[in-house]
């Protein structure tokens, strides 16, 4: 039994030529580096997947991301071996997954894998507690136990209440529901769920992503998540692998992606998402450099230096207001030596945890915000200045790539 942490599910060198010959002259050509419409103009064989590796830890949402045609679906099924790969490893919880066939195949896809597709039917004539537990039925087990096992898998999902209902009683999004509650009944390790939400309407898919993860953090699934939505793969993956034309082009966590795009490929995809969501605080935060209450006027002026403002600490080192370099030079102007005359007390706090979107009002007013731990002690200093240059960051990086390397 896999740990959580360590690795579960890894696609070594993986290799999926579509055509009469897989393993001739396009596998040839795809690896020498050819790239997919060239192979499939010189031999008229689709690369599904070209070298493709990543590897899965237990516990993880791994989603893999790119447009349709990219093999996102492809890689999915070398897990499940729906489909036989051209060439190179899937391994799964230390089993050569390719190289099982009949009974033991079957045994692999039932008890280790959930699994949950766009277009899942229920069948229309058994009722939902029935369909959830089909998988069950077919593995032989008793119908009370199934019962059981099913009624506890619908009320994850929400639906426990619609347990006798008939599929043609419940809308999409509930189906879908049935559909992860389908996948979960039998307690797998792993979920493999391609488009599964991408039919959904906004709201009743942001609910699903969020029920889901939900259920995750309970019940430490791992999870292969398939999507052709940006959004939706830095909203609930843990990791993100993102694919172009068979091959992948980038791994990394949702910050990796937004702040690190690998390629002007990633970047253009980037720019249309909402920074601040993954972004934490802790990522933009300065070292705070507080002032001391008993300090000059003028040298708190000179201590803030560059900065927007710092703040003035208590014994305990709370922050307990707030000088601007602004505020400070227009109390000095005005001839005041007191330091007590230029400090605020209307600042905001935030924890280093927060995420920027958050902040971003409070950063509307152009005050620098506190960041405290739980005692209430300043950590950072964030800048609202420093939040608008990270805003703007991936912006000048698409500016910055060449026009080519977009094609
Ligand atoms: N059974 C198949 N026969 C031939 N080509 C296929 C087959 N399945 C997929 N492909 C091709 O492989 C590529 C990857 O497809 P797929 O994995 O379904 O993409 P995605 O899921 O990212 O939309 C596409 O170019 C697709 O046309
Ligand atoms: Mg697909």
């Amino acid at each position: 039994m896999t740990e959580a942490g360590e690795t579960i599910i890894e696609l070594k060198n993986v290799y999926k030529i579509f055509g009469p010959q897989p393993r001739g002259r396009a596998f040839e050509l795809s690896q020498a580096g050819m790239t997919k419409n060239e192979v499939q103009a010189q031999t008229g064989h689709v690369v599904g997947l070209k070298d493709v590796n990543f590897s899965v830890k237990q516990g993880e949402i791994f989603v893999v991301m790119g447009l349709s045609g990219s093999g996102k679906s492809t890689a999915i099924r070398t897990v499940n071996k729906l489909h036989e790969t051209t060439n190179g490893e899937v391994i799964v919880d230390g089993v050569d997954v390719q190289k099982l066939r009949g009974k033991p195949l079957q045994a692999y896809r039932r008890e280790k894998m959930g699994m949950v597709f766009q277009h899942f039917a229920l069948f229309p004539h058994r009722n939902i507690i029935d369909n959830v537990g089909y998988g069950l039925k077919v593995q032989g087990v008793s119908k009370s136990e199934r019962d059981k096992a099913s009624l506890e898998a619908l009320s994850m999902t929400g639906l426990n209440a619609f347990a006798q209902s008939m599929p043609s009683e419940l809308s999409g999004g509930m189906q879908q529901r049935v559909g992860l509650a389908r996948a979960l009944a039998a307690d797998p390790d792993i979920l493999l769920m391609d488009e599964a939400f991408s039919a959904l309407d906004p709201l009743i898919r942001r609910q699903m992503q969020d029920e889901m993860m939900d259920i995750q953090n309970q019940l430490k699934k791992t999870i292969l998540f398939i999507t052709h939505d940006l959004n939706e793969a830095l909203r609930i993956g843990d990791r993100v692998c993102i694919m172009k034309d068979g091959a992948i082009v980038q791994i990394g966590t949702p910050e990796e992606i937004l702040t690190q795009p690998a390629t002007g490929y990633v970047a253009e995809f980037v720019q249309d998402v909402d920074q601040g969501r993954v972004i934490l605080v802790q990522e933009i935060m300065v070292e705070p450099r507080p002032l001391t209450a008993s300090a000059s006027l003028e040298d708190a002026v000179k201590s803030i230096g560059d900065a927007t403002g710092c703040f003035v600490l208590d014994a305990q080192g709370k922050p307990t207001g707030l000088l601007t370099s602004a505020d400070g030079i227009r109390a000095a102007s005005m001839g005041s030596q007191d330091l007590a005359s230029g400090v605020r007390n209307d600042f905001a706090t935030c924890a280093s945890s927060d995420t920027l979107n958050s902040v971003y009002a409070a950063a509307g007013r152009g005050l620098p915000i506190a960041v405290v731990d739980e005692a209430g002690c300043l950590v950072g200093n964030l800048d609202p200045r420093h939040i608008m240059e990270e805003m703007g960051r991936v912006e000048n990086l698409i500016d910055g790539f060449e026009r080519e390397v977009f094609m």
